[in-house]
């Protein structure tokens, strides 16, 4: 296993669609490896091939607490997607920033595992948000593209939160009144 380096915005690998897996390699056996280790050592809930400069159509996704439980998706497709979630999202190719996207707030996705057997994957809320936002990457699609309002760096969201938790302490201290 080794850790591949993540390409950030503007890398022109991120804006090129990513080509079909046809049959499972060794080498590819080893890229997946490879991704999760890469994912995991940078705290991401998830990665896309191209992400690590490679164009085929792979996501390693891991929405779980302890993180010990990678989801695999070869070839997926979104096949429905229904509700609506607004909530921030970030990205591993775009350090330190964060901003708003509205996605559905549950899809039902296909795709092939690492012995390129079919499965279904059924996701709701982050699961959902993090498949969606990973199947984008293999189509060139960087949630950037559908940030409402701006893009914030990470303090600055920090501040926006200590100035609403403040807000709401102050005005639960006059509730009390
Ligand atoms: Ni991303």
């Amino acid at each position: 296993m080794a850790l591949r380096t993540i390409r950030e915005l503007g890398d022109p690998v991120l804006s090129k669609r990513a080509k079909e897996v046809r049959e499972m390699t060794p080498k590819l056996r080893q890229l997946i490896e490879d991704m999760k280790e890469t994912m995991y050592e940078a705290e991401g809930v998830g990665l896309a091939a191209p992400q690590v400069g490679m164009l085929k159509r792979i996501v390693v996704i891991d929405v779980s607490e302890e993180q010990n439980e990678p989801l695999v998706m070869i070839n997926p497709e979104i096949i429905e997607r229904d509700g609506e979630q607004c909530g921030w999202e970030g990205c591993l190719s775009v350090p330190g920033k964060t901003g708003q996207v509205t996605r559905p707030r549950h899809v039902v996705a296909r795709a092939l595992n690492e012995n390129m057997e079919d499965f279904i994957v059924e996701g709701e809320d982050l699961l959902a948000r993090a498949i969606c936002h990973e199947l984008d990457h293999l189509d060139g699609h960087m949630y950037v593209e559908l940030v409402e309002g701006k893009l914030y760096t990470n303090e600055e969201l920090d501040e926006m939160f200590a100035e609403e938790a403040a807000k709401a302490g102050e005005e639960a201290g006059e509730d009390k009144q």
